[in-house]
């Protein structure tokens, strides 16, 4: 995830200098200003580099680093009344001063800034092969394509209107398409609205992507399945990936849909789909600034619970081979070692602990190999193992947490081969193991993790593919059903976002108890763990999660009516032999909440939240709904639900 901006003022007025926000103006109409504020406002969004491009007539400058915005070298003051500004959060490319976003094509005028993962990069970089390119980013292929569409344009144009150029052709002065510049394409009078239209059509993946040019006092954008909102000025106008960035200029919005194509200019905002002009409604938000940032929501972890469906679908872009039953997880490990491996030994803290409770039962079922997950501040890399045939996996979030660290550290001594499964570029776990698989959930801000514990499991369920096939132990039909499933997961964790209102009448029923349980076996039991921990940290109210079939092994003497105990009864989760379990607390009075896809369930349920069919996955979308529980009873209890007391996102001390 990443945040983009762009501006377009009619000019500077140096009389207006103070005309901000607060009086209802745009500024005095100098770009940077506007930029830089605008990238601090989507901070949330990525901060691991940064950037700006700036237009003043023929000249394109830009300036980026690796770093948080406020460490970005910019001009004091800068006559550029346009320009394009990024802030990162790496998925292609470490975070370096080269991989910052805007990236520019061979000329230099030709600035692009994009969020979102193009999928068939390696295929159109090869093409490309005469171009030079600066970084390791998917996104440096849109420069570079622009560069040429536009060229072939110019020379359709002084053709007379010719179709069917391409880069070899040679243009009426004699030059080849690569030594047409952007400079002689203005005299051409080429339409870069639909020379970006041509460039997005050859893209996969998703993308929002905004382009500025030397010369042209215009920002293009187009939009496939990642944010982008035009804000529509009095004097300028603004696109941004969103509302965020610019909501202190204007509240007058036009939310793009995919496939848009839109051009802002100072005069205005003109948005095309399929090559034609459309209408698209202007709305007005009545966000404060503070609350934009959430996008609406109250609180980080509530926004962040939403955005699930679409981080998971950033987590699995790109990554499965639907015709063969595998994936392309773009791995270092070698596969003769995954095929041969003998154990895999899972360390982690938190919810990163129970993501890999999760994977361990998908690793054992469908890789079939052994597999021991560790709390890691417990970790020792102990006798009766042979250090060249394990594979330690590291789980956490951050990629910067002591315990998980030191315990990846203690395996690297023994020998073994070390695994991060992260969610963060260029962490330290990133960067100290052999090889590294990354979650790409975007930035999470909520101490509480939830949009990450979904991309962990996501990502490996990804990596027990993967090594099944390696292993031969899983065939392309049972891999198969498992990415279906996979490819599922988004649309059905919506359909729980849509019972958001339900869950939050449960927990206003159930806000007052002694205690709460959370069981489940198997998945489910993970899933317990991870939905009480969810409760005890937010709302600060005592809940366990363990195992079902332990109950009557002595939580059963806590049970009474006031201790509410939620169940895991779906795929995955023995719903048969929990539901006995649910038969010995529901007869002594306790309020069942179940979260179920198991219709003989029903009639021992208080409360009954469907799970849509989805496999293996179906715990994890049950997971949904006790996010959304926990963050409702929080929310009643009027917990500090984003920073709850005593507790800290990342922790970096053993
Ligand atoms: C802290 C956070 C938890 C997180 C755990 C592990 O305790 O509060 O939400 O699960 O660290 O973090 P990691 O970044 O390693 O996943």
């Amino acid at each position: 995830m990443c945040g983009i901006i762009g501006y377009v003022s009619s000019g500077i007025d140096a009389e207006n200098e103070s005309t901000t926000a607060a009086d209802g103006g745009t500024g005095d109409g100098r770009a940077l200003p506007v930029l830089a504020e605008g990238l601090r406002n989507l901070e949330y969004r990525g901060y691991d580099s940064a950037g700006v491009a700036l237009v003043e007539d023929d000249d394109l400058s830009v300036f980026k680093q690796a770093g948080v915005i406020d460490d970005l070298d910019l001009p004091d003051d800068h006559p550029a009344t346009s320009g394009v500004g990024h802030t990162r959060w790496s998925t292609h490319g470490k975070p370096t001063d080269a991989n910052a976003h805007p990236h520019t094509d061979c000329s230099g005028d030709i600035a692009v800034v994009h969020n979102g993962i193009i999928e068939n990069y390696d295929d159109l970089r090869a093409e490309l092969d005469d171009h030079e390119f600066t970084s390791e980013t998917d996104t440096e292929v849109v420069p570079h394509l622009l560069e040429e569409e536009l060229a072939a344009r110019r020379r359709r144009a002084s053709d007379g209107g010719q179709v069917g150029a391409n880069a070899d052709d040679v243009t009426p002065d004699g030059a080849t398409a690569d030594d047409a510049t952007v400079a002689d394409d203005q005299i051409g009078g080429v339409d870069l609205v639909e020379a970006v239209e041509a460039v997005v059509d050859r893209l996969s993946g998703s993308y929002a992507v905004a382009v500025t040019i030397a010369g042209r006092e215009e920002v293009v954008v187009a939009r496939q399945d990642s944010p982008l909102v035009l804000g529509v000025g009095e004097d300028a106008n603004f696109v941004a990936s969103d509302v965020t960035a610019f909501v202190e200029h204007t509240r007058d919005v036009v939310y793009l849909e995919d496939g848009d194509v839109a051009r802002v200019t100072a005069g205005g905002v003109d948005v095309r789909s399929d090559g034609e002009y459309v209408e698209r409604e202007t709305k007005t938000v009545d966000w404060e600034a503070e609350a934009a940032e959430k996008g609406g929501y109250d609180h980080y972890m509530l926004k962040e619970i939403h955005e699930q469906p679409g981080a998971l679908r950033q987590t699995l872009s790109g990554r499965i081979d639907e015709v063969g039953g595998d994936v392309d997880l773009e791995l270092d490990l070698p596969e003769s070692f995954l095929a041969n491996v003998d154990e895999i030994q899972v360390v982690a803290c938190g919810t990163s602990y129970h993501a890999g409770l999760y994977a361990r039962r998908l690793l054992e079922s469908f890789a079939d190999v052994r597999v021991t997950v560790e709390v890691a501040s417990e970790y020792e890399f102990q006798g009766g193992r042979d250090p060249w045939e394990t594979l330690v996996v590291a789980v956490t979030q951050s990629g910067e947490t002591a315990d998980t660290l030191s315990a990846m550290r203690k395996a690297a001594k023994a020998g073994a081969r070390t695994l991060a499964v992260t969610n963060t570029v260029g962490s330290t776990a990133a960067r100290e193991a052999d090889d590294a698989l990354y979650i790409r959930a975007g930035p999470e801000i909520g101490v509480a993790a939830t949009k990450t514990f979904a991309a962990q499991v996501t990502a490996l369920s990804l990596f027990t593919v993967h090594v099944g096939r390696r292993r031969g132990t899983l065939t392309s039909e049972r891999a198969g059903r498992l990415l279906e499933n996979l490819r599922g997961l988004p649309g059905a964790v919506q359909q729980l976002l849509d019972a958001s209102d339900r869950l939050e009448a449960v927990a206003t029923e159930y806000v007052d108890e002694d205690a709460y349980f959370f069981v489940g076996r198997q998945l489910g039991s993970a899933v317990a763990l991870e939905g009480a921990l969810k409760l005890k940290e937010i709302a600060y109210v005592h809940a366990e999660g363990f195992p079902s079939g332990e109950l009557k092994h002595g939580t059963l003497a806590l049970v009474t009516e006031n201790t509410p105990v939620l169940t895991v009864l779906t795929e995955g989760a023995r719903p048969g032999e929990t539901l006995n379990n649910v038969k010995e607390v529901e007869s002594r009075g306790a309020p069942v909440i179940g979260f179920s896809s198991y219709d003989a369930a029903a009639n021992y349920l208080d409360v009954e939240i469907p799970i849509p069919d989805l496999g293996v996955l179906e715990p994890l979308v049950a997971n949904v709904g006790l996010q959304l529980f926990a963050y409702h009873v929080a929310n009643e209890l009027g917990r500090a639900i984003d920073k709850p007391r005593n507790l800290a996102k990342s922790v970096t001390v053993e």
